[in-house]
């Protein structure tokens, strides 16, 4: 397989969304630290990030130019990677006094826009964030000027370019047309396709394993069924563990199994409800249920694995990998110090571990799953957190608000499904308010819980807006829990965005 573009991280805010546009575009695109700038192998073109240090501070990250030249294709320098590429070539960076944040306008001022400009509009908005600004060395080319005649982009010989704006995120209107003029300059890119893709995951999968026996818990969500399906597809020895928490939704457990049994996969789950019921008893704060609930888990895990496993196989994604090293993983979501879970670190340090989709977007994910005969229901299924019900149950859990929320929950998915909704929004479930309030039924009135519904839109899970479904529908979801959920006489519509809310109620 071809190397992939690289993009060198300087530590912005925004670097991973430069892979991900990349991605977009069907180029294969990796990050890569300053430090490894060698492992990028033959690359059709380098990116170097933005940063939030200045490249006047002592220590400030640095690039082994002398070796980036010697790679011989197109460079682009974004914001610190600008002013970095700047200094290389005998200009120089002064402090800002104020920083630059925020919108801009882009002036195109060479003749050619060099490539880089073809077809951008004079005027049309850049985003800045930076406070340092260059005074470029003779050798440098302007390509474009803010309104103030400040140099906002530059060339250097043929192949370098830099710019002060970003290009990757949204308020640069032009943005994703930039990055792609700049595309047109890389070496030989070739496409991204995931048929392929798919075939060297195979390849390492087979490699990685070398013959041993793999564990792989599955939870029924995307990750975890591609990568049992990817196993599946390598023919590695593996065992499917499923854990039933008895925080799960209506049916989940049959489901589940039934689901992998379509595509040939027999799971072994293991019902351990009780034992999660037990340990969150008369618990009502939030992160105590989680550390309980994460710790178990990986109880449950090894007890029915046994603490020796040759090969533990990980659904860790690209994002987990970016933001460090171990979130995503089981690990992760238990970050209290626990026996059961050094021992994943352990596993890991002997190299005991396998984390086959860690160069993998989640909608990446999803199309190898496609690839894999996946069908469509689970690849395209609503994320569902580890904690499970737990987190849409805030005070005690108890079988009494599962029941609730299990059956409230069925007929909102249920009739999402129904009226073509589901696909339309992010997530969706019904959240239990531990607090009784009073209704009326048949004559009596009655104090019962009330359900929040909640529906968001969302891109990643870092904001989400609220999904403006119809009345006639919410109408109907409405009536037909308060018909049919026994123990609930108000249904609520959660209208609050992330920020400041968050998904789950918790
Ligand atoms: P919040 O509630 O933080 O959720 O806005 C963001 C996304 O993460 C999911 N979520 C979790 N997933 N373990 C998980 O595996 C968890 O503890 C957990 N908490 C939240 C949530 O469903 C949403 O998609």
């Amino acid at each position: 397989m071809q190397d992939p573009i690289a993009v060198i991280d300087f530590g912005s805010q925004y670097t991973q969304l430069i892979v991900r546009r990349i991605r977009e575009f069907g180029y294969f695109s990796k990050l890569y630290q300053p430090g490894d700038l060698r492992e990028t192998g033959s690359p059709p073109a380098v990116i170097l990030s933005g940063g939030p240090r200045s490249t006047l501070e002592p220590g400030a990250p640095d690039i082994d130019f002398e070796y980036l030249r010697s790679l011989g294709v197109p460079v682009l320098g974004v914001c610190y990677g600008m002013q970095l590429l700047n200094l290389k070539f005998g200009g120089q960076v002064a402090p800002g006094h104020t920083r630059e944040y925020g919108p801009a306008a882009l002036l195109v001022r060479a003749e050619d826009g060099g490539v880089l400009f073809e077809g951008i509009r004079d005027h049309s908005q850049i985003w800045m964030s930076h406070s340092d600004t260059c005074r470029m060395a003779d050798a440098a080319e302007i390509l474009g000027e803010n309104l103030d005649g400040i140099p906002v982009a530059l060339r250097w010989e043929d192949n370098f370019y830099g710019i002060q704006f970003h290009p990757e995120v949204s308020h640069t209107d032009e943005g994703r047309k930039i990055l792609r003029n700049f595309l047109k300059l890389a070496r030989d890119p070739q496409e991204f396709r995931i048929e392929s893709f798919k075939d060297h995951l195979i390849e390492r999968v087979r490699a990685e394993a070398a013959g041993r026996k793999v564990v792989c818990g599955v939870s029924g969500g995307v990750d975890s069924s591609v990568l049992a399906a990817l196993l599946h597809e390598a023919g590695v020895d593996t065992r499917y563990l499923f854990v039933d928490n008895g925080l799960l939704r209506k049916d989940e457990a049959a489901e589940v199994e039934a689901q992998f049994k379509t595509v040939g996969i027999e799971i072994e789950t293991v019902d351990a409800s009780a034992r999660f019921l037990e340990v969150l008893a008369g618990i009502d704060d939030p992160e105590e249920k989680r550390r309980r609930i994460g710790r178990l888990f990986v109880d449950v895990f090894f007890d029915a694995v046994g603490d020796d496993v040759e090969l533990l196989a990980q659904g860790t994604l690209y994002p987990d990998v970016i933001e460090s090293a171990t979130s995503g993983s089981i690990a992760s979501t238990i970050k209290t110090h626990h026996n059961r879970v050094d021992r994943i670190m352990e596993l890991k340090a002997e190299g005991r571990v396998i984390e086959p989709l860690d160069e993998l977007f989640k909608d990446e994910v999803r199309d190898l799953g496609r690839a894999l005969g996946l069908p469509e229901k689970v690849v395209a299924r609503h994320p569902f957190p580890g904690p499970g019900l737990a987190v849409r149950c805030p005070g005690e859990v108890t079988v009494e608000k599962l029941e609730i929320i299990r059956e409230a929950d069925a007929v909102f998915i249920g009739l999402l499904r129904d009226r073509n909704l589901y696909d339309r929004v992010w997530q969706a479930y019904a959240a239990l308010i531990p607090t009784k309030t009073v209704g009326v039924k048949g004559d009596e009135r009655c104090y019962e819980y009330a359900l929040s519904l909640r529906a968001v839109t969302s891109e990643d899970a870092m904001t989400a807006e609220w999904a403006q479904l119809p009345y006639e529908f919410l109408a109907e979801v409405s009536n037909r829990i308060l018909n049919e959920v026994k123990g609930v006489n108000r249904v609520l519509y959660d209208i609050s965005t992330k920020p400041p809310a968050s998904i789950e109620w918790e």
